[in-house]
């Protein structure tokens, strides 16, 4: 489950070694969609946690909590991970991207406007983990066979059954050329 490539989907990000914390508050730097923020954290709260609850970035979903949906999913340096699995503390000085910070100057990433467009949306909960997984695909694979589309979507739960839906949209995104990050 460690060390994945962003080609694969969402997975548990490496936890770096570092002193014993806690039991109290802990105060960090998360550095979010290009912006440092001073929070201060439980030693036990998740990226996820962090993200919807101090930092008010609620396009994170948490729907299993526990690294089996990737609903949660966000990158990390450009790599796709669970934000339910990683706690805010061992984030450091990696780079997080939340669906929030996908857009570029007022400007719909490809993914999600061909996700609108593909109505690959239907209750919306998993949506977010999907762009995020499948833009990561787009931006180190920019032309992908619908194989490898299928493969960045591995371990995405969707219970209202788009996937057909979302892989037309990516393949469609693709074509349209941009990538990020
Ligand atoms: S909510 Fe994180 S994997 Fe399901
Ligand atoms: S759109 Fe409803 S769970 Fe995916």
């Amino acid at each position: 489950m460690l060390n994945k490539s962003p080609s694969d989907s969402p997975r548990c990000a490496q936890r770096p070694a570092h002193d014993t914390v806690g039991p109290g508050a802990v105060s960090i730097t998360l550095v979010v969609n290009g912006i440092a923020r001073a929070l201060s954290v439980a030693p036990a709260m998740t990226l996820a946690e962090a993200l919807r609850e101090q930092l008010a970035l609620t396009g994170t979903k948490v729907a299993c909590d526990r690294g089996a949906c990737s609903a949660c999913t966000v990158w990390l340096d450009g790599a796709p991970v669970c934000a339910c699995m990683v706690l805010a503390i061992d984030v450091g000085d990696r780079k997080v991207t939340t669906i929030e910070g996908l857009a570029l100057d007022g400007q719909l990433h490809p993914v999600q406007s061909a996700f609108i467009e593909h109505d690959a949306i239907q209750c919306g909960f998993c949506t977010p983990g999907l762009i995020m997984s499948c833009a990561a695909l787009l931006a180190h694979t920019p032309d992908p066979s619908e194989s490898q589309v299928r493969a960045a979507l591995g371990g995405h739960l969707c219970r209202c059954g788009t996937y057909p839906h979302v892989i037309a949209a990516v393949l469609d995104a693709s074509r349209r050329g941009r990538s990020r990050p």
